[in-house]
């Protein structure tokens, strides 16, 4: 299996009570040295079997055992794990945490944590043979996964630890990884390639001064991020924006607009859908002076002669305008003014398939917070309002893309 499906990801290791507790811990190291980021939650009868200390040493985060626990939710709370897992593995999944997922309780830092995640859960029964072959736990398993974001992995066949032989057995580590790589490659962006500009760029007028902005790449990485849980390919072509989450992305680091230009321009006939966050110096000092400018007199003005920088994402449509199969162009505006007409002019103007309008002068919205406020306006009249978090935001814009909503947009290619 390739093993870079796992860089990065971050997979909750949920532990339920029984005997089988302890290959929780194998589970967890084999994880981690694939290069996913773990984490482990616990219910009370698991904390029986394995310490959370042990867990804890193996994940190298804190363990959650209590869903109401005033440290752990000020910490790493339920909601917290809920919102941060891209898969739950509950392992062992015992006949009553499988009776309880079903019946929607939240009664244990397990369940509560599930309960609050819409994501892809996968099973690991381990139980006695005839607690498994009771029609009750069956119904349940049934129940579970008739939805299509349950999935069973296990149990297998053999001697069980209480003596009887039948199916009860945890899956081995190697069967539950598998099934975790395969639930992390299937996301509906799988083996599609998406290109995203983010950051901004520096226009330098001399060796120590440039001109540039204030943006520090947070929606361009958030909707990039977004992108690969989903399963894509993710190419950033990143600004000078400082410490991002760069992991499982491949990013090329660019400084002036003309860089960005040049690696833009080279990927993206390529790719399934571009999207253009950046934020672009307009303009760049007409020369570049080889040493230090010096300053004038005083009294006197002076000036900087200003030229256009490329638009990088006007030349990208252009350069794969006509292609037989090009890809999806979202862009991005940043407005303090008349946000939609704006907006919807550059739509038009650059030739995309959809925009994001940002009214960068709103407090909750633009540079450098973690917040933002957007409208989305695509060339066949579609409208949509969107705020949260720009995690939250980039998530549901790619649930826009990919969605019903979206399928003239994409159906233009
Ligand atoms: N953009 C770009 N290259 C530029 C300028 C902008 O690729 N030189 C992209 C941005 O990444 C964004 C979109 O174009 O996706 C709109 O950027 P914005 O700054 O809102 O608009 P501009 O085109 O620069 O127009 P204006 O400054 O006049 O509002």
């Amino acid at each position: 299996m390739d093993s870079s499906v796992f860089d990065g990801r971050r997979v909750a290791v949920a532990v339920g009570g029984g005997i089988a507790a302890y290959k929780a811990c194998e589970l967890v190291r084999t994880l981690r040295r694939a290069s996913a980021e773990v984490r482990v939650v616990m219910t009370p009868a698991a904390q029986a079997f394995v310490t959370p200390l042990t867990l804890q040493s193996l994940s190298g985060h804190p363990v959650l055992t209590e869903p109401f626990d005033a440290a752990s939710e000020a910490g790493f709370g339920h909601l917290a794990l809920a919102r941060w897992a891209e898969l739950f593995v509950v392992a062992p999944a015992t006949a009553d945490l499988l009776a309880r997922i079903r019946a929607g309780l939240a009664n244990d830092a397990v369940t509560t944590a599930l309960l609050a995640f819409p994501g892809p859960v996968l099973l690991a029964p381990a139980m006695n043979v005839a607690m498994w072959n009771n029609p009750l736990t069956q119904a349940n398993v049934a129940a579970l996964t008739a939805e299509a974001r349950y999935r069973l992995v296990g149990p297998a066949t053999g001697l069980l630890a209480d003596g009887d032989s039948g199916p009860g057995r945890l899956a081995e580590v190697e069967a539950m990884v598998a099934a975790c790589g395969e639930l992390l490659g299937q996301g509906a962006l799988a083996g599609r390639t998406v290109l995203v500009t983010a950051g901004p760029t520096r226009e330098f007028l001399d060796p120590v001064r440039f001109l540039s902005n204030p943006s520090t790449g947070k929606m361009g990485l958030a909707m990039a991020q977004a992108a690969r849980r989903r399963g894509a390919k993710v190419t950033v072509v990143l600004g000078p924006a400082g410490e991002v989450d760069r992991r499982g992305l491949e990013v090329q680091d660019v400084v002036t607009a003309e860089q960005m230009r040049e690696a833009v321009l080279a990927r993206v006939a390529s790719v399934d859908f571009f999207v253009a966050a950046a934020a672009v110096s307009d303009w760049r000092p007409k020369e570049r002076a080889p040493q230090k400018r010096k300053k004038g007199s005083a009294s006197e003005a002076e000036s900087l002669l200003l030229e256009r920088t490329p638009d990088v994402l006007a030349e990208a449509a252009e350069a794969v305008r006509g292609l037989a199969r090009r890809p999806v162009l979202v862009g991005f505006a940043a407005e303090t003014e008349a946000v939609l007409e704006n907006a919807s002019a550059k739509l038009l103007r650059k030739g995309l398939d959809a925009i994001i309008a940002n009214d960068v002068s709103a407090p909750d919205a633009g540079f450098a917070v973690d917040t933002n406020r957007v409208t989305v306006l695509t060339r066949g009249g579609t409208r949509l309002e969107l705020s949260g978090t720009k995690v939250e935001v980039a998530e549901r814009l790619w649930d826009f893309l990919l969605g019903p909503q979206a399928e003239p947009v994409r159906a233009r290619r």
